[in-house]
């Protein structure tokens, strides 16, 4: 079965598409099986991947507000290799529409269930807000992935997001954890830096992952060409990062298999 994991922070600019689309692209360059889910309006993770928002009969929105069926909906990011279900503002609406539904927090955990024995991976890109989205996003996964920027009122939003998760684990999907957290624009010179990984450290123990994605320019152009970077600049330090991320994501979740499930196979 798939591992479903939730890309989220609710401050924006913080990394999480830029992690969703390289992420999905390493895991894929590994030959597993990858869907990101692009659940932000702004369908910036859409674009990133190659994939014309503009242009679908079908997005995440119709499959939310039960029009279609995710099999329906599915695009190929042929410079990426992974499936997406694709997003753009049409999502706003669904935000609302979703709130007088019948379980209206699990609509994209339903939708996702028909295609998960698919995937090895499905990585979902949330909105940079706690709304009904990332709910359903939180709602739907397995674990959470929270990229940040060592930064001091880093630490600050943390919280508000950690006890979002806390009240969704405990009201909505008690599976939910923290799977990781992710330095991203990570850079050593800044004296701040240290001081916020060494709280991180301490606070989050080995949930905070080895890899640091640096400040790289390579990540920043790759999406105006709707690639990923391992597509744009493979060698670049951007791309050599998210594939020790992928391996680094893999290690820990093969790590993770209960012994029974290794031997029944
Ligand atoms: N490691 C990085 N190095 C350089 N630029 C980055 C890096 N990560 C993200 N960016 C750029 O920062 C901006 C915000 O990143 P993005 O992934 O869209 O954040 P979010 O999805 O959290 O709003 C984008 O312009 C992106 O290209
Ligand atoms: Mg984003």
């Amino acid at each position: 079965m798939g591992k479903i994991y939730a890309i989220a922070n609710q401050k924006g600019g913080v990394g999480k598409t830029t992690t969703s689309v390289n992420l999905a692209a390493s895991l894929a360059a590994t030959r597993k099986k990858v869907l990101l889910v692009d659940l932000d309006p702004q369908g910036n993770a859409t674009m990133g991947s190659g994939i014309d928002k503009n242009d679908q009969e079908f997005t995440i929105y119709d499959v939310l507000v039960g029009l279609t069926r995710v099999d329906n909906t599915l695009q190929l990011s042929s410079a990426g290799h992974f499936y997406v279900l694709p997003a753009n503002g049409d999502l706003t609406a669904a935000e609302v529409e979703m709130l007088t539904m019948d379980s209206k927090e699990y609509r994209l955990s339903k939708a996702l269930a028909s295609v998960r024995s698919q995937f090895d991976y499905i990585i979902i890109d949330c909105p940079p807000s706690l709304n009904m989205l990332t709910v359903n996003g939180l709602t739907a996964c397995d674990g959470v992935i929270i990229p940040m920027q060592c930064e001091y009122y880093a630490l600050e939003g943390l919280s508000a997001l950690v006890n979002t998760i806390n009240t969704i684990q405990s009201v909505l999907n008690p599976n939910l954890k923290i799977e990781g957290l992710l330095r991203t624009m990570y850079d050593p010179r800044n004296s701040l830096t240290g001081d916020v990984s060494a709280q991180l450290s301490s606070h989050f123990g080995d949930r905070l992952y080895r890899t640091c994605i640096p400040r790289n320019v390579r990540l920043a152009e790759a999406p105006s060409f709707g690639l990923p970077v391992l597509a744009y600049d493979k060698q670049s330090k951007g791309s050599l990062a998210y594939i020790a991320l992928a391996g680094e994501i893999i290690r820990r979740n093969e790590a993770a298999v209960p012994v029974a499930e290794v031997t029944a196979n």
